[in-house]
This record gives structure tokens, C-alpha cells and sequence, in this order.
């Protein structure tokens, strides 16, 4: 699947299931991720630009503020998508 940082102008190939979070970690792009990935910090926000991640879970949903909005290191890749890192 075919993921995209479009502030970053990067584009990387990611298995379905991996975290966004992995993604981006493995391509050398960027992210904080100040807690490990254990969605407690609200560091690694990004926003959806086009697209489809999984599912929102109840674990994320106290950092988002909007529909479009995902913590990188719960979302996992289902298929393409766009993504833009967004300030925590
Ligand atoms: S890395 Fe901390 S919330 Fe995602």
C-alpha cells in the first residue's frame, strides 16, 4: 500500500496492518513519538488528507479533536493514504 507524507514530500510502501507510526519510523521521516507509541502522549497527531486508515479506537479518541485526525501510533494501514503530520 502506498503511503504519502504530503508535508514531506515522501512516499513509502507499508504491508497492511503495520502502525503509521512504523511507517514513518522505518522511512527515516520525522515523528515524535515521545511515549513509545502507547497513545499518551498525543505527539505523533497526524491528519488524514485522502484516504483510509483503521478505525478510530476508544484509545485515541480523548487526543482528536476532529474526525480526521489520528494518533499515528494506533492507526494501522489498510490502504492507500495521504497523510500530514500535525503539530501534538
Ligand atoms: S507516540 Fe505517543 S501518542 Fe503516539
Amino acid at each position: 500500500m502506498r503511503i504519502r507524507f504530503v508535508d514531506r514530500g515522501l512516499e513509502a510502501e507499508a504491508a497492511p496492518g503495520v502502525t503509521l507510526l512504523e511507517v514513518a519510523e522505518a522511512h527515516g521521516v520525522p515523528m515524535e513519538a515521545a511515549c513509545g507509541g502507547f497513545a499518551a502522549c498525543n505527539t505523533c497527531r497526524v491528519e488524514v488528507v485522502e484516504g483510509q486508515l483503521s478505525p478510530r479506537d476508544d484509545v485515541e479518541l480523548p487526543f482528536l479533536d476532529h474526525e480526521g485526525q489520528r494518533l499515528a501510533c494506533q492507526a494501522r494501514i489498510v490502504a492507500d493514504v495521504t497523510v500530514r503530520l500535525a503539530p501534538g
